[in-house]
């Protein structure tokens, strides 16, 4: 049995807390795609984690596993493995031999990179965490894998390669000096050392082998998305995405297990119950035509802590996306959503959604498959019944008819138009603040 896990919107949906509350009926969480650009927050008790490369099923004790279709910075591994034993915590984490390496000279880049495009005005707005870059490397055949980290020779092999082309990109091609992130020998000694703490804390894995062995033992798998399905790299609004796919396809490619398992489990798409963007890009229902509409995005940005996990950036705020969301049920096949954050709208006066977009003088409910004429696309509003602020922890106790009929109205909606049911309703971002009518491991 599998479960998968998919940010629906543009990325911190509340992805984090799902994976959190259902991981608990897991044996292990398998991250498939991306790296320490991605944080997600797991609040239990009042104490709250934020983990951009641990599996969030780490918090409960679940084996955690990179998986190949990931990129792993070991620097922030370890750190972040350090804070969490800090913390009291013993996770468990495995790394795909094939999860391509982050290394220092990918981060510079992707800094320059930005900063000559912010000059053209063409900026992604990145998290600068040398993502891009290493998937150029993956794709070019010069990356370095994990599995090469163990290995001495083939590491300094592949290090020379790559740092005399990274060494030309920064001097001859942008005109600056390259620093430390090219020095091979200190390069070596420092990746080299996260080898063998790999391979002596047996972190190390052939992925799929491993979940193929783990699964004939009976074993139940979560697959944990990170960012969300207008930002990839396929199926986004290219060019203001991540460099990998965080829809459901890659939780097969991204783990080794057959795409055939993969889509006889569950699909779950985390929708945010407002729209939230960090990072450059279009966004046709952000609130911030107006200064009605601004006080009403700082307003939900403040209430609903919209501010960046891994860079701290204010979010750009706008209503629900309807085209958007009928783009993303289809792409990964949605079998059931959870919603967070209806504790957020709640005592506002109005709630809104883009119900769909109009376009050349034509309404359409699909997103068009360029940025720009994306961009081009004015929201055509649909207008609900707003919801009064309620003890929401009291809700979360009584369940799904202690709702207010007006937000029990909007969860309709927008299951009907996902064409999915609605497995689980976050109020409030703690784990005991949420409303589950499914788990998706009961099915
Ligand atoms: P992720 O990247 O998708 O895991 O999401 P993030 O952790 O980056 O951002 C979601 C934020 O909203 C975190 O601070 C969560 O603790 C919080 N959160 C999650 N669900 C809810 C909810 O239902 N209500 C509220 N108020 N906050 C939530
Ligand atoms: P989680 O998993 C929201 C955005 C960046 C930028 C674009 C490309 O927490 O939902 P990158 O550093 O990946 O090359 O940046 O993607 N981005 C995210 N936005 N949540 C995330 O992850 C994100 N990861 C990347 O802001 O616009
Ligand atoms: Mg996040």
């Amino acid at each position: 049995m599998t479960v998968t896990i998919v940010g629906s919107q543009l990325g911190d949906e509340g992805k984090g807390a799902l994976v959190d509350l259902w991981g608990g009926d897991a044996d292990i969480v398998v991250r498939y795609q991306g790296g320490d650009n991605a944080g997600h927050t797991v609040v239990e008790g009042g104490e709250e984690y934020k983990l951009s490369l641990v599996p969030s099923g780490a918090v409960r004790d679940k084996v955690g596993v990179l998986g190949n279709g990931c990129v792993v910075n070991p620097r922030t591994l370890f750190d972040e493995l350090d804070g969490l034993q800090e913390r009291g915590l013993d996770p468990d984490v495995r790394v795909a031999k094939r999860a391509h390496v982050i290394l220092p000279y990918h981060r510079r880049l992707d800094g320059i990179e930005e900063e000559v495009k912010a000059d053209s005005g063409v900026k992604v707005g990145t998290t600068g965490r040398g993502i891009g870059p290493t998937y150029e490397d993956k794709a070019g055949r010069r990356g370095i894998r994990i599995g090469d980290l163990l290995d001495p020779e083939v590491l300094r092999d592949r290090l020379e390669y790559a740092v005399e082309q990274k060494r030309s990109l920064i001097e001859d091609v942008y005109g600056l000096e390259a620093g430390d992130e090219c020095d091979v020998d200190a390069l070596h000694e420092e990746f080299a050392e996260f080898g063998r703490r790999l391979e002596e804390n047996e972190m190390v894995v052939n992925c799929s082998d491993f979940l193929h062995q783990r699964r004939q033992e009976g074993d139940s798998l979560m697959f944990e998305g990170a960012q969300g399905t207008l930002i990839d790299i396929d199926h986004g609004n290219y060019p203001y995405v991540t460099s990998s796919n965080p829809t459901a396809g890659a939780a097969a490619t991204g783990s080794g297990v057959g795409p055939t398992v993969v889509g006889q489990g569950e699909v779950v798409g985390i929708v945010k119950a407002y729209l939230s963007r960090v990072g450059e890009g279009p966004m046709p229902t952000e609130l911030d035509g107006t200064d009605h509409e601004e006080s009403l995005a700082d307003f939900i940005r403040e209430k609903g802590g919209e501010f960046g996990t891994v860079t701290g950036r204010p979010r750009r705020i706008g209503w629900v996306d309807m085209p958007m969301l009928r783009h993303a049920s289809r792409v990964s096949g949605f079998t059931g959503i959870a919603v967070n954050h209806l504790d957020v709208l709640a005592g506002l006066e109005e709630v809104k959604v883009g119900h769909a977009y109009e376009l050349d003088g034509e309404e359409i409910e699909t997103m068009p498959a360029t940025t720009e004429r994306w961009a081009a696309c004015d929201p055509v509003l649909k207008e609900f019944e707003p919801w009064p602020e309620v003890d929401w922890a009291e809700v979360a106790e009584e369940g799904y008819d202690a709702i207010p009929d007006a937000a029990q109205d909007y969860l309709d909606y927008l299951s009907e138009e996902v064409g999915a049911p609605v497995y689980a309703i976050g109020v409030g971002p703690d784990r005991a603040e949420t409303v589950e009518l499914t788990n998706p491991f009961d099915r």
